[in-house]
């Protein structure tokens, strides 16, 4: 996902190895149409070639500012540039953690991630109904999400508006997101977002997911 970019930089007139990271476009491991019929081939193209690719372009455009600030000491120009590294910064890994926990393959919860759904929210079902109201319930733009709070080491279900990511929002560690932008189902299915956050649970990757609970927890 990332590519190390080294650069030569001058500083206080030595040179020294800078070494910076760019954001690139994770990839899908399937094709566009492969969520058919839950989410569409075309919502699948834009949303990953536009949407998400924007949010990279802007994302590394606003890190050259800062980098540019930084040289210069420019501490009013670098707090300037926090609402634009949240957004698109924010954009950026809410997406591609999306990508990553769909899937047009069967998958299955692992027995340790299982135990935790049972142990927090009572049942699966119970899971799903509390996952869906939160996101349906966003106003506006933004996403519902599975987090894990490793304070508690409990699992919870909450909200966040526009692109604010997760962990840097609440100190969760996101497991599973539902976007509920209007770019990621309008399209398809129209003002009716409740339908779209019912058919997404079709085309959960419950490998991933229970991969990043196992992560998250050990
Ligand atoms: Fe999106």
């Amino acid at each position: 996902m990332a590519q190390t970019l080294l650069k030569r930089v001058s500083v206080n007139h030595f040179n020294m190895l800078q070494i910076r990271t760019k954001a690139t476009l994770p990839q899908l491991t399937f094709e566009y149409k492969a969520l058919e019929p839950t989410i569409s081939r075309d919502i699948m193209e834009i949303h990953h070639t536009k949407h998400h690719n924007t949010y990279v372009v802007n994302y590394n455009n606003t890190l050259e500012k800062l980098q540019t600030a930084v040289a210069k000491d420019d501490t009013a120009t670098i707090i300037s540039l926090a609402p634009a590294l949240r957004f698109n910064g924010g954009g950026h890994i809410n997406h591609s953690i999306f990508w990553e926990t769909l899937t047009p393959s069967s998958t299955k919860r692992s027995g340790d991630f299982e135990k935790a759904l049972v142990e927090n929210f009572g049942s699966f079902e119970e899971f799903k109904k509390q996952l869906s109201s939160a996101s349906v319930a966003v106003q506006g733009s933004g996403w519902g999400w599975l987090g894990f709070n490793p304070q508690n080491k409990k699992l919870t279900i909450t909200s966040c508006a526009n692109q604010d990511p997760l962990y840097s929002t609440t100190g969760l560690i996101p497991l599973f997101g539902i976007d509920v932008w209007e770019h990621a189902y309008y399209l398809q299915y129209k003002n009716v977002r409740a339908d779209y956050v019912n058919a997404i649970f079709d085309v959960i990757n419950w490998d991933a997911v229970s991969k990043r609970f196992a992560d998250a927890s050990a």
